[in-house]
């Protein structure tokens, strides 16, 4: 195969395992260009992409921008604190004055959950979603596994567990459709109060003793508790809630796995969900999932616009 099935990524649940083969694919061979000394190519030297964000970012809007300029295409920036969108002009109506401006592609964050499935109905270009409220994070979670594959190899059977605000989190939701479409099994573990009532129907076992779900995975993958998105306070206090669910040396220690990798999507809340020293320390494969995440954007982005040319 040497095409998506899809002309937008708008999440993970919609697009094929082959899909996902492919993007791995085209991302190992991205990965060897952006370690030569010269780290770009001209394969989207005709294409214009806006990076549309009403979300703050730092990761995954460096890392877009980053993808686009080593594919050579042309790139604007749009932040919507400084934009018309304070006027009261709708998405819609922004995102068509953008591509007016002969823009090929679109990435955006948004807060609010099918953002970008509604602009995918109303507009003609492409669009990649960098975000969409606790709804998707698809790019997120295809670094995530493309980081676990060099590691691990196959994913078939391997045992991943998912830590802590799994209520409003894009990125465990993405995560999970990807890790399952990869064989994977996926479990979560977190406070009752952030764990989604029905996650169970997704084939995902919940587990509500963190020593025991360590104990029982090969992956965490500790999430940041996104305060700006709790609208009451679902724990008594932070405190407690690392002493509960946060991972440090001591507990590893206790359990006592030399082989368990520990992931972090960014940006991490040290001493809540984790550590420095876990962060830091050698378990831990958070910059490789950054670094990753370059190549990963590579591959999608091309791959799109192939789809663009070619439709
Ligand atoms: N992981 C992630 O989405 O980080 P940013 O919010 O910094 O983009």
């Amino acid at each position: 195969m040497t095409k998506l099935s899809t002309k937008h990524l708008l999440g993970i649940k919609n697009i094929t395992t082959e899909d996902i083969h492919l993007i791995f694919q085209t991302a190992d061979n991205f990965k060897e260009v952006i370690n030569r000394p010269i780290k770009k190519v001209p394969s989207l030297r005709d294409i214009t992409i806006a990076n549309i964000f009403f979300e703050n970012s730092t990761r995954t809007k460096l890392s877009f921008e980053l993808a686009e300029k080593r594919l050579s295409a042309d790139v604007v920036n749009f932040s919507a604190s400084s934009s018309s969108v304070k006027k009261g002009e709708t998405l819609v109506d922004t995102v068509n004055n953008i591509l007016a401006m002969k823009v090929d592609m679109v990435v955006m964050r948004h807060p609010n959950p099918g953002a970008c499935v509604h602009l995918a109905r109303h507009i003609d270009c492409s669009i990649i979603n960098a975000g969409d409220g606790a709804h998707e994070h698809p790019t997120q979670a295809l670094l995530d596994a493309y980081s676990l594959r060099e590691k691990l190899g196959d994913l078939t059977g391997k045992k991943i567990l998912i830590v802590g605000d799994i209520l409003h989190s894009r990125v465990a939701l993405s995560n999970i459709f990807c890790l399952q479409k990869l064989g994977a099994e996926v479990r979560v573990c977190g406070p009752a109060t952030l764990i989604p009532k029905h996650i169970e129907a997704l084939g995902v076992k919940v587990m509500m003793n963190l020593k025991e779900a360590l104990m029982w995975c090969d992956v965490a993958n500790m999430l940041r508790i996104q305060l700006e998105r709790q609208d009451i306070q679902y724990f008594p206090s932070l405190r407690e809630y690392t002493l509960q669910y946060g991972l440090s040396s001591r507990l590893l220690k206790e359990i006592g796995k030399d082989d368990l990798i520990i992931m972090h999507p960014g940006p991490i809340n040290r001493g809540v969900e984790i550590t420095t020293d876990i962060a830091d320390g050698k378990h831990s494969i958070i910059l490789e999932q950054v670094e990753n995440g370059v190549a990963v954007r590579m591959a999608v982005l091309y791959l799109l616009a192939g789809q663009t040319k070619t439709a």
